[in-house]
C-alpha cells in the first residue's frame, strides 16, 4: 500500500472520535490533509474547528467548516494532528511543517488529542528526526549556542517563517532518551517560543495504519 493509501485509511479511521456539532482542533500536515477531506466526505457537521496554521485554516475553509478562535471557544474535546515521529510511550516529534507552536497549544486546550500516522512514523526512540525548534529571530544564535551545548546540531530551517512570524532551528544528534527533560530544558531558553517534543503533552490515542490494518496505542 502505498503511504498516502494509508493517510487516507488513518484519516478515515479517526472520524470514528469526530461526533456532529463537536469543536474539534485541527492540525497540519499531509495526513491531516487526508483527514479534513475524509471529513468532507463523512457529512459530519461540526460546531466549528480551530486550526493550528494558515494551510488548515484555508483547507477547512473550503470544505465549508467555520474557523474559531480559541480565545472564544474555551476547551476543545477533540484535537486531530499527525506527526513526525511517535514512541510507544504516544510521545511526539511534530514540527516538521512548522506549525508546532499552535498545534502544542490546541494540544494542552484539548481534552483528548488524536494523533494520526503511517507506520514509518513509528520509532522505539525519539530523535532520528531532526527537532524543530520555533524562535524569536533576534534569539536565532543564541539559542543555536545553547542547543549546541545541549549536544545537538543546529540547522536554520532556509527561507521559511511560522505563522507567528519566527524562525525555525532543526536540531539533530540531541540525546532524546529523557524526552520530558529535554522538552523541559529547550523550553526555557530565552528566546525559544517552543520546541516540537510533544512529551508533556503527548497523544491520549494514536492511530497507526500498518499494511494488515489500523493499530491503537492507547
Ligand atoms: C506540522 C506537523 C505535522 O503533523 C507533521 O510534520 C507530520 O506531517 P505529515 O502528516 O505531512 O507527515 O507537526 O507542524
Amino acid at each position: 500500500m502505498s503511504q498516502q493509501r494509508l493517510k487516507i485509511e488513518v484519516a478515515r479511521a479517526a472520524l470514528e472520535y469526530v461526533e456532529d456539532g463537536m469543536l474539534l482542533g485541527v492540525g497540519t500536515g499531509s495526513t491531516v490533509n487526508a483527514f479534513i477531506d475524509e471529513l468532507a466526505a463523512s457529512g459530519k457537521r461540526l460546531e466549528g474547528a480551530v486550526s493550528s496554521s494558515e494551510a488548515t485554516t484555508q483547507r477547512l475553509e473550503d470544505i465549508g467548516v467555520k474557523v474559531m478562535d480559541l480565545n472564544h471557544t474555551g476547551d476543545l474535546s477533540l484535537y486531530i494532528d499527525g506527526a513526525d515521529e511517535v514512541d510507544p510511550h504516544r510521545r511526539l516529534i511534530k514540527g516538521g511543517g512548522g506549525a508546532l507552536t499552535r498545534e502544542k497549544i490546541i494540544a494542552a486546550a484539548s481534552r483528548q488529542f488524536v494523533c494520526i500516522v503511517d507506520e514509518s512514523k513509528c520509532v522505539k526512540l525519539l530523535g532520528e528526526f531532526p527537532l524543530p525548534v520555533e524562535v524569536i529571530p533576534m534569539a536565532r544564535a543564541y539559542i543555536s549556542r545553547q542547543l549546541t551545548r545541549l549536544g545537538g546540531q543546529p540547522e536554520l530551517r532556509e527561507n521559511f517563517v511560522t505563522d507567528n512570524g519566527n524562525l525555525v532551528l532543526d536540531v539533530r544528534n540531541l540525546d532524546l532518551v529523557d524526552p520530558l527533560k529535554m522538552e523541559t530544558e529547550i523550553n526555557q531558553l530565552p528566546g525559544v517560543v517552543t520546541c516540537g517534543l510533544f512529551a508533556h503533552r503527548r497523544a491520549d490515542v494514536v492511530l497507526v495504519a500498518t499494511e494488515s490494518g489500523i493499530d491503537r496505542l492507547k
